[in-house]
Formats: structure tokens, sequence, C-alpha cells
């Protein structure tokens, strides 16, 4: 416990054991009103919100000035007697003896409840305070320790690789230039290139890292910036990489499952951990299904975010739509040997509409295949030179997949908008705050 201002206890701590004993918290004026003599502020910190309440003539002057005096959203250290009250949100109050104002606030809280989605982001850094925002924040905090927690238990290294970069991983139209000392580098759509150079000492890999991509999508969907979560596994099959995709995805929902009840509370959803292993359907099928739902894909196209919709509305958990076209794939994903016009690659889509959460497959590891793919997706091969030189030096078979994860959260949390699962958020009209 921190000692900072005297604060000896956080909100959730308080409980109707504690009844009769001091505490002192420091925290937030959420909300103020007055009612015939008492003053009733809830106190918001980092944990939850209480009930204070304060009696003229019960407590000194200056402490019940204070509390007069006090604004929404202004810092406040607060010492009171836990008493126990059906009537206040969470059953307990305390009786103030002590109440002093750190930082006092404006009167005109700008956020008010009707403001409107824009209004709230151009105040993000007000917005980020409601419970809401906290809750979505301490679950990523989460997902990212689950994840953590999860490579490490397989037994992955984790790695740090450079955001700047010389070439694209997922084609040249979504990069962002910026001036390099003369010359022209770019911000990292993907760490998977460098990840394979890797894999040949370390063998099993992941990082969280942002990646950046320059579509101008304006969708629920697509950010500039975002937390890109990957992994890549030495001798692995595409089969291989699903299984670690599927355990991952499983022991991230039970996580949030297990350690984030009050937060879910508070966001009002639940979660469903996913039964393994995830249902698996070839892109063939899920061109099939699309089409009795009557959305026409022609054979060889991405499927598209609404036949992609119409298809995982059929699921009730993620599954994998596996064997995409080569042609609609990036250069480096595997031809199937026994089909080479489809690729051992998978996407993993979440069911009920929310889009895909992940990409990933088994890679070329052969130099000649290799160089055919890149020149017929009209890349220059010597920005691949070193990405080559890895196929002459006994790279063997491997397979990896990339995950975003704000897409995750959106998902587990039924979020409205990707942009709620940001910090601050980026978008092609968003760089602002
Ligand atoms: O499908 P993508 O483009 O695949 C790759 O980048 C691979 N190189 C990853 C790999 O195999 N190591 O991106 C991977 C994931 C997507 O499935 C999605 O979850 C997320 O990254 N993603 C985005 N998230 C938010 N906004 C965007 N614009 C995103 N683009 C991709
Ligand atoms: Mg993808």
């Amino acid at each position: 416990m921190l000692k900072t201002f005297g604060k000896t206890h956080y909100v959730s701590e308080l409980g109707p054991s504690m009844k009769d004993q001091s505490v002192t918290l420091t925290g937030w004026v959420h909300r103020k009103r007055e009612h015939g003599g008492v003053i009733f502020i809830i106190v918001r910190d980092s944990t939850g919100i209480v009930q204070v309440a304060g009696h003229r003539g019960q407590m000194p002057d200056v402490v019940f000035d204070a509390m007069q005096q006090v604004t929404v959203e202004s810092s406040i250290v607060v010492t009171g007697t836990i008493t126990i009250d059906k009537r206040a949100p969470t059953g307990i109050e305390l009786k103030v003896t002590d109440f002093q104002i750190i930082n006092l606030a404006d009167s005109e809280w700008p956020l008010e409840k009707d403001a409107g989605e824009a209004f709230l982001y151009d105040k993000r850094h007000l917005y980020l305070r409601s419970p809401s925002q906290t809750s979505i924040m301490q679950i990523k905090a989460g997902i990212s320790r689950a994840a953590h927690q999860f490579f490490d238990g397989e037994g992955f290294t984790e790695i740090f690789p450079p955001v700047m970069v010389g070439a694209s991983v997922e084609g040249g139209a979504t990069l962002f230039p910026f001036k390099y000392f003369g010359s022209t580098a770019y911000l990292s759509q993907s760490a998977q290139l460098y990840e394979e150079a890797a894999i040949c000492g370390l063998e099993k890999v992941y990082l969280l890292s942002p990646s950046f991509r320059a579509e101008k999508h304006r969708t629920r969907r697509h950010l500039t910036e975002y937390w890109h979560l990957e992994s890549e596994i030495l001798f692995g099959t595409h089969d291989d990489i699903m299984g670690v995709e599927e355990r991952l995805v499983h022991a991230m929902v039970s996580y949030v499952e297990k350690h984030y009840q009050s937060q879910l509370k508070i966001l009002d959803v639940k979660v469903r951990v996913p039964k393994l292993p995830f249902k698996r359907i070839t892109y063939d099928e899920a061109v099939e299904i699309a089409g009795q739902q009557g959305f026409t894909v022609r054979w060889g196209e991405d499927l598209g975010t609404e036949a992609e919709r119409a298809v995982s509305k059929q699921f009730k958990d993620p599954f994998f739509i596996m064997g995409y076209p080569t042609a609609a794939r990036s250069f480096y994903h595997m031809p199937d040997p026994a089909r080479p016009e489809v690729t051992l690659s998978s996407d993993l889509v979440a069911p009920e509409g929310y889009g895909e959460l992940t990409s990933g497959g088994q890679r070329i590891h052969d130099l000649d295949l290799l160089l055919e793919r890149i020149k017929n997706e009209k890349l220059d091969p010597s920005a691949y030179d070193w990405y080559l030189e890895l196929r002459k030096f006994g790279l063997p078979p491997h397979s990896g997949f990339g995950m975003g994860l704000e897409r995750f959260l959106v998902w587990l949390l039924r979020l409205k908008h990707i942009r709620e699962a940001c910090l601050f958020p980026r978008t092609p009209s968003r760089i602002q705050p």
C-alpha cells in the first residue's frame, strides 16, 4: 500500500467487515449532492466508487466548508468511518471526519451525460477517467499479461524488433513513410520478417509492439496504429500454429473471466470462454455459406467484411477460415503443395460479425518459390535481400500469426468501435489528443 497523501486503502478494499474502522482514501469527486444539511459525495479511485457523507454541525466547520466548496472531478483526500448503509450505491458509506481538496476543478466539467462520441474523443484525456474507460484499459492490461504468461508457459522467447523499417510486409499501399537521414523509411506493419530471422536462433518467439497501417478506412475495426501480438514457430506447420492461436485465445478469455469480474460488471458484459478446439472451415466452404446468405464472392477474392460477417453469424465461438487463395494473400504465404492455388493459411474470425482476430499460416522457406512469389507480386527482391538470405542458410518450414490486441478487445467486450480499445486512438481523422 502506498502511503501517498496518507492514503490507507483503495476503494475496492472496503467491505462490511470493516465497520467502524477509520480509513483514508484519495481520488476524485465523481458526483455530489446536498440534502438537508448533509453533503453526499461519490468518491472514485482506480478501483471503484464509494459514497462519503458529511453532516453540518457534526464535523469541524472547515471540513464541512471544503465539502461544500468542492467541484466534480476535483482531486481530494478524505478520511472517514465506515458505516453500513443500504441506500449507498455500494452498501457502504464513509462518515467524513476530514476532507481536503488537493486540486480544485473548474466548475464546468465538459463531459455531459449526452456528449457525442466525437466530442468524447476530442476530450479523450478527460474521458479516460470514466469507470467504463478505466475498466477497458484494465482489461487490456489483463489480456496483455495473459498473453505474456501463455507464451512464457509454452517456452516462447519474447523479442523486441525495430519499429522503423526499410521495406513492406503487408503491401506498400498501407505504409507510412518518413524521412530517415536523406532516405525514406517506414513505420512497421508487422514484425513477421524479423521473427523469421529470430526463430533460427530462438525457435519459438513472440512480441507485442505497435504496428501501423496507412489505410483510409473509416470503419469500426480499423486503426492506423494498433498493438500487434505476433508469434512465429520453427519446424511448425499451419496446423501447429492454429493450435497456438486457439490455446492463446482460450487463455486470454479465461484470464479475463477469472480476474476482471468487477470491470465486466461495470461494462455490463459477460465473457464466454470458447470451447477447444475451435471449429475450422475452408475458404471454399465460407464462400458457399456466404452465397447461401445472399453474398456473392468471386472465388479468389477476399471474403470482404459483409460476407465474412454473414458467415460468422453461424458461430458462437471464434473459428478458423483456412486455405485462402494464393492470389489474395501476401507473398510469404506457403501455397498448398496439393493445391497451389490456395495457401496453408487461415484467419481466426470472431463470431457474430466481430470480424478477423488473427491472420496466420505457414511461410515459404524455399528460396526459388519465394523469389517467384515476390516477382509475381511486383515487389523489388533487393528490398528483401536479408529475408531471402535466410532461405540460403538452413531455414526450415515455419509458421506464425499476428493478432490486433484492439480487435480482440472489441470482440471480447462487445465494443461499438475499436477506438474504445485505445488509450488515445489513431485513425485517419484523429492524431490529437
Ligand atoms: O492480417 P494482418 O495484416 O497480418 C499480418 O500483418 C501478418 N504479417 C501477421 C503475422 O503473421 N505475423 O494483420 C494481423 C492482425 C489482423 O488479424 C488484425 O487483428 C490486426 O492485425 N490488424 C489491425 N487491427 C486494427 N487496425 C488495423 N488497421 C489492422 N490491420 C490488421
Ligand atoms: Mg489479415
